[in-house]
């Protein structure tokens, strides 16, 4: 079956945070703006997907949703299928969206003035829900070796308190789409044990890999670190369905889900109505638009990094994984206004770098979700905006 990405979608004036969001959050109403900031794409999600909220539509009833199970097992046979993870359809939970679910473990495993650690840059929402809680963030800087992000454990441990709690990894990594190794995630297993720290895998991005790279999930690269682990993950990325605000919740220690059942029980009650469906329809039905989705933005991520690396002083982290490219700039020696600014006067929006934390500063991150041509509009747009710059 062949899909339609190319065909823009009529965005704006559809409450779209990514095309109506754009005033708000940059202060300028330009309706030739491309949007690259919001993590959404701009496709029509898969067809199956489609069907079954027309079938509920259709049948004209929204209460409270219950029993999940053809939900979990649609869950754990793609997992099972697509990332080699024998999950128990058992130990998998529902939330309001991955952040939600993260706030959950925040409350199970942490008390405020307790300290969680990010690897930075990292997706910003970490950073406001630590806060929102009262915790405090630790942040560890990624540093860049070859080209791509390399947690630097060593420094980590010089910086510890005594006071961190949870260690978040996102697996694939916001931004730059760096997949973890197997090595790579054992050695930060083995610090959590090392330093008893719960450890929360954000793998929101497991299913944008692109076409032959396999994305290994915590659970299976180090099978030892059950007993500490929480994975958030959701089908709202890789389907873009992210406004079904639904995440999920892997749990497979029971010791540990003991202690996160009371808070789940108090603050997600029933999962969305809409989302259930959705996700059933994502995992069940609709890999054949995951896959044709995967390498429509891996050919995006080619024809972008191929054209902006030409432009002297600017450079577009590899990455394997998601539809967000993380772009240094820091060689021009512009300030982070200046470059934002000359983003957006090119009429696109895009995250600045300094959202991300710790070592977001000269960089800027673009989202290249979008049909070709509206990808090739950008492009030459950021070309003119940097033809000065030698
Ligand atoms: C790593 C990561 N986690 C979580 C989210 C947001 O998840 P949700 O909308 O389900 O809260 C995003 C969105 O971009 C993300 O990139």
């Amino acid at each position: 079956m062949s899909f339609d990405f190319d065909t823009p979608l009529q965005l704006r004036g559809t409450h779209c945070s990514k095309y109506d969001g754009i005033k708000r959050s940059f202060g300028v109403d330009d309706p030739d703006i491309i949007p690259m900031w919001v993590a959404d794409m701009d496709f029509r999600t898969a067809p199956a997907i489609r069907a079954a909220l027309q079938a509920d539509a259709e049948r004209g009833y929204f209460g409270y949703y219950t029993d999940p199970t053809p939900v979990s097992a649609a869950v754990a046979n793609w997992y099972r299928d697509r990332h080699g993870w024998d999950v128990d359809p058992g130990c998998i939970r529902y939330t309001h969206g991955v952040v939600n679910g993260f706030g959950d473990v925040l409350a199970a495993f942490s008390a405020p003035g307790d300290a969680v650690i990010v690897f930075s840059p990292v997706y910003h929402a970490f950073f406001r829900q630590i806060r929102a809680m009262g915790r405090e963030v630790l942040e560890s800087p990624l540093v860049i070796r070859d080209g791509v992000f390399h947690m630097d454990l060593e420094a980590l441990a010089e910086r510890l308190t005594g006071r961190e709690k949870i260690l978040t990894l996102c697996s694939p990594h916001n931004p730059g789409g760096r997949l973890w190794t197997v090595e790579e995630i054992k050695a930060v297993v083995a610090f959590c044990a090392a330093h008893d720290l719960i450890l929360v895998s954000d793998e929101i991005h497991m299913d944008l890999t692109f076409p032959g790279v396999r994305f290994t999930p915590t659970a299976v690269a180090a099978p030892e670190c059950l007993n500490r682990l929480v994975v958030l993950t959701a089908a709202s990325k890789g389907f873009n369905i992210a406004g079904a605000e639904t995440g999920l919740m892997l749990v497979p220690d029971q010791a540990l889900m003991r202690k996160l059942e009371p808070v789940l029980l108090d603050r997600e009650s029933s999962p969305s109505r809409f989302g259930m469906p959705m996700i059933q329809a994502a995992f069940g039905e609709s890999g054949d638009w995951s896959e044709a989705v995967r390498a429509y933005i891996a050919e995006n991520f080619r024809i972008f990094e191929e054209r902006i690396s030409r432009l002297p002083g600017i450079s577009v982290m590899p990455m394997e994984a998601t539809y967000l490219s993380w772009v240094d700039f820091s060689a021009l020696g512009m300030t982070d206004a200046e470059l934002q600014q000359r983003v957006l006067d090119a009429k696109i929006a895009a995250n600045p770098g300094t959202q991300f934390g710790d070592g977001g500063e000269g960089h800027m991150r673009f989202n290249l979700a979008l049909p070709r041509a509206t990808l090739l509009e950008a492009i030459s747009r950021l070309e003119t905006a940097f033809s000065d710059v030698q």
